[in-house]
């Protein structure tokens, strides 16, 4: 961490070591300072500005708002919507329901396991992918079902899978 000459805190993102830009948060802050019941609303739009929510992203909404950094990770990790951690580029929901894990939905996470590496709840080292399982995406009947970066992806293949995912930049 780095304190510039105006006080503010630079961070490295983690993958190409850039900076981030926390002068992000300022104007985000500026909209919900004074304001009651703000902090959900302010973690929404970090967590937009950034993809994710970073450790220094956080500190600094402590700091500034005076809100005990404890309390925001307490609320960080209360919610699912919110993300400590970088997701990758494309997210790749695989359902293991239970109609989709009769259907074979098993061979699927297993051809993405082997072929990117990951393993389910990672990220690719090149920030490429994340994998994530879940438990019913409410199209049983289109099981196995995948969704790929909001696309439905019905009467899963391994082979189709990998093959879409490896087209992806
Ligand atoms: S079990 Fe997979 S969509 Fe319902």
């Amino acid at each position: 961490m780095n304190l510039s000459g105006d006080g503010s805190v630079d961070a490295l993102d983690p993958v190409g070591q850039q900076p981030l830009d926390l002068s992000l948060l300022d104007s985000i802050l500026d909209d919900f300072r004074g304001r009651p019941g703000v902090l959900i609303p302010i973690l929404q739009r970090a967590q937009d500005a950034y993809g994710y929510l970073p450790r220094e992203v956080l500190r600094v909404i402590s700091q500034k708002m005076l809100i005990p950094l404890n309390h925001l990770y307490g609320v960080a990790t209360f919610y699912a919507q919110f993300r400590l951690q970088r997701r990758g580029r494309h997210l790749i929901r695989i359902c293991d329901g239970t109609a989709c894990h009769v259907r074979g939905s098993g061979k699927s996470i297993e051809a993405i396991e082997r072929s990117l590496r990951i393993a389910p709840g990672e990220t690719s080292t090149d920030y490429r992918y994340t994998l994530e399982i879940v438990y019913c995406l409410g199209s049983c009947g289109l099981s196995p079902v995948a969704v790929v970066d909001d696309r439905v992806h019905a009467g899963l293949t391994p082979e189709s899978l990998v093959q879409h995912l490896e087209k992806l930049e």
